[in-house]
């Protein structure tokens, strides 16, 4: 595994290996490792094939956070995740530090104006913009054919794609499953931060959604789900919408595919999921 820290490093390292002609596939993240960015890794290398290049990046990237607490508090496990990186057989590694990604006076951001409006978009604001911006400029970084992101991040994956279609960005995106703990709590480079009796009590959001997706109300799925989650003492909901799949705003009928969507803080440590809900057809 090769392992830069610059553009131009990746420029040369993706020469070195001659990648031209071979299939370049990037997954994206922001390091703390787990099963679920691994996964994502997996499915680069049967994307690439044997003879493709798989490049992971590792970029805890400030400009998508809204709270400096959470950016500080974000774990960076550097030498787990390059041993990772290795044994999951990642060719190139890519771990730039701040100073490499932007200029100082940087002044031109990729906004998304639609998807990236609700659910996370507007409890954290400036968020998606953040994400559009690293997302494009790691795609041209890398000069990637593909880029593999994780369906737990739901609406980020929309906007990604989002921006690839009305920019002309060449790149293919490829959705990955929510890996999962045994126990159903989405996995996520921030559950080592809940405490354990936090820890114990989060697998409650994956349950009061996939309870209350089997209503066909769009308010008494709501109504279940609030329920079970604030019987919490330790759960704060940030939100907890029902929106159609597709446009990502709220539905008051369920008509289309939507999406139960929620994200819930136990003490400072923010958590999303969310479940499809399929429209019954008679
Ligand atoms: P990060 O949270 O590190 O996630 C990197 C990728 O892993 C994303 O595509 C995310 O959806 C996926 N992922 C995270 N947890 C997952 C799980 N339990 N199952 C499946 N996939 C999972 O998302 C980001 O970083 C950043 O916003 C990034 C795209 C890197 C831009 O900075």
């Amino acid at each position: 595994m090769k392992q830069v820290t610059t553009g131009a490093g990746l420029r040369l390292a993706l020469e070195e290996a001659n990648s031209l002609g071979r299939r370049r596939v990037l997954v994206p993240t922001m390091g703390a490792l787990h099963r679920g960015h691994l996964a994502l890794v997996k499915r680069a290398r049967e994307e690439a094939g044997p003879d493709g290049i798989v490049v992971v990046s590792l970029f805890v990237n400030p400009i998508q956070f809204d709270r400096g607490a959470d950016l500080d508090a974000y774990p960076r496990p550097l030498e787990s995740d390059l041993a990772h990186c290795q044994a999951a057989g990642v060719d190139v590694l890519f771990a730039p530090d701040v100073a490499e990604m932007y200029h100082p006076d940087r002044s031109v951001t990729v906004s998304e104006t639609c998807l990236s409006r609700g659910l996370c978009g507007a409890t954290r604001p400036g968020h998606f913009d953040g994400v559009c911006t690293v997302v494009l400029k790691l795609f041209l970084l890398s000069a990637c054919h593909a880029a593999v992101f994780g369906e737990k991040d739901f609406q980020q994956l929309a906007v990604i794609r989002r921006m690839v279609r009305d920019l002309d960005v060449p790149v293919e995106i490829l959705a990955f499953p929510t890996v999962r703990e045994p126990d159903g709590l989405a996995m996520s480079s921030r559950n080592v931060r809940l405490t354990p009796d936090h820890r114990a009590d989060a697998p409650r959001i994956h349950r009061a959604l996939m309870q209350s997706a089997r209503l066909t109300d769009v308010a008494a799925i709501l109504d279940a789900a609030r329920k079970e989650i604030t019987a919490s003492t330790f759960a704060r909901i940030d939100y907890l919408e029902l929106v159609d799949a597709g446009t990502l705003q709220p539905i008051t009928s369920l008509s289309h595919p939507a999406l139960l969507a929620a994200a819930v803080f136990y003490g400072d440590v923010r958590l999303i999921d969310h479940v499809l809900v399929l429209p019954i057809i008679c």
